[in-house]
């Protein structure tokens, strides 16, 4: 059923203020001009930036260190990404905490032996938790939330340590080549860290960033988009059977939502899909080649689904809210022409230009999307850096 849509220009966008909704992290600027922070301050651990880098990082002699405990509070979504690392002998010896299928993975590497060990509870249910790692040789035990404990044991053919040298701390990546873990993972963590207590030490933080993110308050699951970016993926990385179609579900607050929430488009073609909210008509309008459709925004989940001769959207899950868009034979190339060579955008339009400029920002939270039934990870896209991938503001 096609409904005449109200016009879609004009619709003033208003962005959120993100310093309002996310908590300030004071810094001041040492002899080198870096920013310092506190070890106790709230980090933001999903700020855009060279992949692998720390986003803080401290140094300090072996002689200086009295405790043998580090903790601090952990509040991510996320299923992957890197915690904290920590070495000594400039990177000979070190320690990688990292989240892997939402389970705290500890890499340790010391004289002639490399350990890795994976357990304990999920951490990513969006809830803060305590994570405690302590060295007590030759042991390393990492304790969650008070309990759960890990203790992974390891004797080294070298002799025992000697307390000298630097010791160094990392936030968010690490110092050493990735390649020298033994279990390898996807670092970006859409996560905070707060009430970091860092083997004692009083001294601050070098911050690599000009600028720390703070992070938002309350979190809820999903994808948050500011409006002022977009995330792209090659369509062919999802697996397609042409005759079968290729699903893709949308769940979220739809009326809380303004601005392009997916759009699908090979290089050199036209626009072949587009599904954009207004939110001034509170209207939701799903663009296919030359058709058009809107909808009232006010369902929780849609169901879009291109088949070789039609496209359904399904809302709510009510078969009565089912709409079948037939494709006319030779209007445009079939659907899945363009979905081996395309690119989908979540939260903006593609452009026309092959460097897939892109327009129409979201603002909004997806709650979920997925591709084929498999849940879509932003992370693993080309995206902007405001986009947080696993985490809205609530
Ligand atoms: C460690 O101590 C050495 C000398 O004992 C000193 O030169 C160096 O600056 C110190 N490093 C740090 C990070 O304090
Ligand atoms: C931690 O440092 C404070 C002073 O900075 C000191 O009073 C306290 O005893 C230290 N605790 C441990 C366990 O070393
Ligand atoms: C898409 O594929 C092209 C090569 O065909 C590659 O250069 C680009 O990085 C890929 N983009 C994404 C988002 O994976
Ligand atoms: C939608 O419009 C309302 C009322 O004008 C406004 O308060 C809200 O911030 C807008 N939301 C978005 C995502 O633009």
């Amino acid at each position: 059923m096609a409904v005449f849509c109200k016009s879609m220009a004009g619709g003033l966008l208003l962005t959120l203020s993100l310093t309002l909704l996310r908590w300030g992290v004071e810094g001041q600027r040492n002899t080198r001009g870096k920013k310092e922070v506190s070890g106790g301050a709230t980090i933001y651990l999903g700020q855009d930036r060279d992949i692998w880098r720390p986003l803080i990082h401290i140094t300090v002699n072996l002689s200086e260190v009295s405790s043998i405990k580090s903790s601090f509070d952990l509040r991510t979504f996320d299923p992957e990404g890197i915690v904290f690392y920590g070495d000594t002998k400039n990177g000979e010896d070190w320690f990688i905490l990292s989240l892997k299928d939402g389970l705290p993975l500890m890499q340790i590497s010391r004289g002639d032996s490399r350990v890795s060990v994976a357990g304990g509870p999920k951490l990513n249910d969006g809830k803060w938790h305590t994570l405690e790692v302590s060295n007590q040789d030759p042991f390393v035990i990492l304790e969650v939330d008070g309990s759960n404990k890990m203790v992974v044991g390891m004797q080294s053919k070298e002799t025992v340590n000697v307390l000298s040298g630097e010791l160094r701390l990392a936030l968010g990546g690490i110092l050493i080549n990735k390649e020298k873990m033994i279990v390898q993972f996807e670092p970006h963590m859409d996560g905070c860290v707060r009430r970091g207590s860092w083997l004692n030490l009083s001294v601050p933080w070098e911050v690599e960033a000009e600028e720390l993110w703070p992070c938002y308050q309350n979190v809820q699951p999903g994808s948050y988009f500011p409006g002022t970016g977009l995330a792209i993926f090659n369509t062919s990385v999802f697996p397609m059977e042409a005759d079968r179609g290729v699903k893709t579900e949308l769940w979220g607050d739809f009326n809380k939502m303004d601005g392009t929430i997916f759009s699908i488009k090979a290089p050199g073609q036209k626009l072949m899909f587009a599904l954009v909210a207004n939110n001034n008509t509170k209207e939701i309008t799903l663009t296919f080649g030359e058709e058009k459709i809107c909808m009232k925004d006010t369902f929780k989940r849609l169901v879009i689904t291109f088949q070789t001769n039609l496209l359904k959207v399904l809302q709510d899950e009510d078969e009565s809210k089912t709409t079948t868009l037939p494709i006319s034979p030779g209007s445009q190339p079939g659907y899945s022409t363009t979905w081996r060579a395309g690119r989908l955008a979540v939260g903006g339009l593609l452009g026309e230009e092959e460097d897939n400029v892109g327009s129409q920002f979201l603002t909004g939270c997806l709650e979920k999307i997925q591709v084929q039934g498999k849940d879509l990870d932003l992370d693993l896209a080309v995206k902007h850096m405001s986009i947080s991938s696993h985490s809205c503001p609530a």
